[in-house]
């Protein structure tokens, strides 16, 4: 199958933009699995709740959620991407997945970077595993690659890809992310955004660079620290299963 990321730059707090930025490129990639960056719709540089509870959503009823959703049906993809969610009075950083049958599930973000704690919520669905026709896969949120434990989580309960939407400021991941595949045997494929963003006193730069890794530790595609992108791999995630590294180490008998 094929796995594509798109790498965007979203307008800060402009949902119908950022809908419409989206939709120009997803009209481009041409693949089964598309993962779009955390928080695609809204941006990230918050400063203060109000301004970010008037672009959250429900997820899966929201604007944005119901475009992924049609699109993934209309496309025959699979999608995943960061939506800045609502929920009676709570935020959550979550990331929704959707096929070519509607909705498939979400996950909140667990673990929340700096001032993001000053708005949303920890996390509260654990970290699920969603089993298609095609391929199980999980997802995290950006920070959560810091704690190796999430994917190993994911990883254990059988997920063969995780869906990474990223919105990276420190330069660590794109090399940290071929000893998380490694470590756990799984794909993991990484939609960042780029661009400097800044709102009041607060300014946040993206790193860009997404990628998609193998099972094995193998770049499959990288993206420029800037620009819109697409990146597209053939990959077959049943390989996954596989946690034999060499006749005599499993990744799970040794562990
Ligand atoms: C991050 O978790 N967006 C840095």
């Amino acid at each position: 199958m094929k796995a594509a990321y798109i790498q965007m730059n979203p307008e800060l707090l402009d949902v119908k933009a950022n809908i419409g930025k989206a939709e120009k490129l997803l009209s481009e990639a041409s693949a089964d699995v598309i993962v779009l960056p955390e928080l695609f719709n809204t941006g990230y540089t918050f400063s203060t709740r109000e301004e970010i509870l008037a672009v959250s959503e429900n997820i899966p009823h929201g604007p944005t959620s119901e475009f992924l959703i049609e699109t993934a049906k209309a496309k025959n993809a699979f999608i995943s991407a960061g939506i800045s969610e609502l929920e009676g009075d709570k935020l959550y950083n979550s990331a929704l997945l959707a096929g070519p049958d509607g909705y498939i599930g979400k996950y909140r973000k667990v673990h929340l970077f700096f001032r993001e704690k000053c708005f949303y919520e920890r996390g509260d669905l654990g970290y699920p595993v969603f089993e298609t026709g095609n391929f199980k896969a999980g997802m995290l949120v950006c920070f959560d690659w810091f704690f190796p434990e999430a994917m190993r989580a994911l990883a254990l309960a059988g997920a063969q890809m995780i869906l990474h939407p990223t919105n990276l400021v420190m330069p660590y991941y794109q090399a940290a992310s071929i000893t998380r595949a490694l470590e756990n045997r799984v794909f993991i494929i990484i939609a960042n955004r780029y661009g400097t963003e800044t709102n009041q006193e607060f300014t946040n730069t993206f790193t860009g660079s997404s990628q998609i890794v193998s099972h094995k530790g193998e770049i499959l595609v990288s993206s420029p620290e800037d620009g819109d992108h697409i990146g597209v791999a053939e990959l077959d995630p049943s390989l996954a299963d596989d946690k034999n590294l060499n006749p005599m180490n499993n990744l799970w008998e040794d562990m």
